[in-house]
């Protein structure tokens, strides 16, 4: 039996649901939200379309965290999106103590849960549910290099004329300014990117990677986006409910790779039953390194800034 829970019935929770529920991931699948009745109809709804999409994974919609006991793997959404014009890191205070909260109150009901945070700022909010797990850090990561390999790995498709599906691309460090595109590793139909783009274009798309969220947060005008989001998280959730020990990038506790310890950080990583099994080390260039190690520093200044904070 594998059971994964999902924190939060905003737009990134029940989509993320919807599309564990949907790929028949787990054997049961519950969505928690403090409003009341809002993750019980979404639940009923989605259950409504497994005829038609032909699942049977069930989606259990509650307001009591009892109802999460036992889970193998959960992912934490709750808080608050960005509004336009703010960056993830204005989120830093009040998502704190909702991570802090939520996190305790899986803690009360599953033993050893694999904890996946997407809440911003993403870096700083996996350090705290960590912490407050006191589960062992390699249970406990957080979800942005697979959403922002993709943006990239989409730009770079529209840009060279190719189909999205030819491109491999990575993205590694913060999410948010200090993230850093890895044009070292990006291929295209396998040649590398930078034999296929000019250095001007490539900088300027890896700049609108960077600002990825924010432009579709611009565009919305409230909340912020979901569906690419959404799949970014599924994958993880995949890789842990498989054991697949499928390598991607995540925000990950580094212990001395890439001369970086004891911060967590996009880095690429092997997941498993277990959460991360493994820090990959790449052969990346000497800038894209320094610019790693440049995120893991700006990272750690927002962590000590959580120290100070109050989050009950
Ligand atoms: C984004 C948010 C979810 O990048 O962080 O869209």
């Amino acid at each position: 039996m594998s059971k994964v829970t999902i924190i939060g019935a905003g737009k990134y929770g029940s989509t993320t649901a919807q599309r564990i529920a949907g790929a028949d991931l787990a054997d049961e699948v519950v969505m928690t939200d403090i409003v009341e009745g809002l993750p019980q109809g979404l639940a009923l709804d989605m259950n409504q379309s497994r005829p038609l999409e032909r699942y049977r994974t069930k989606v259990v919609g509650t307001n009591d965290y009892a109802d999460t006991a036992g889970s193998d793997v959960v992912v934490i959404t709750a808080g608050l999106p960005r509004k336009p014009g703010m960056s993830r890191m204005d989120l830093l205070e009040v998502n704190a103590g909702i991570v802090a909260g939520v996190t305790r109150e899986i803690m009360n009901y599953s033993e050893n849960p694999v904890i996946i945070v997407v809440t911003n700022p993403l870096d700083q909010m996996t350090t705290l549910a960590a912490e407050a797990s006191g589960l062992d850090r390699s249970r406990v990561m957080g979800q942005a290099g697979n959403l922002d390999t993709a943006r990239f790995i989409h730009f770079i498709s529209e840009a060279a004329g190719v189909d999205v599906l030819d491109v491999d691309a990575l993205t590694l460090g913060s999410h948010g300014d200090t993230m850093v595109p890895v044009p070292s590793q990006c291929f295209v139909a396998g040649k590398p990117l930078t034999e296929v783009l000019d250095a001007e274009t490539i900088a300027a798309l890896v700049e609108r990677t960077r600002n990825g969220g924010g432009e579709i947060v611009g565009l919305l005008k409230t909340g912020s986006a979901y569906y690419a989001p959404s799949s970014a998280a599924a994958k993880m959730v995949r890789a842990v409910l498989s054991d697949s020990g499928e390598q991607m990038p995540v925000c990950a506790w580094t212990t001395g790779e890439y001369g970086i310890d004891g911060v967590y950080l996009g880095v690429p990583a092997t997941i498993g039953a277990g959460g991360v099994t493994g820090i990959v080390e790449l052969d990346l260039t000497a800038d894209e390194l320094a610019a790693l190690r440049a995120a893991a520093a700006a990272v750690q200044e927002k962590v000590d800034e959580l120290g100070g904070l109050d989050i009950g």
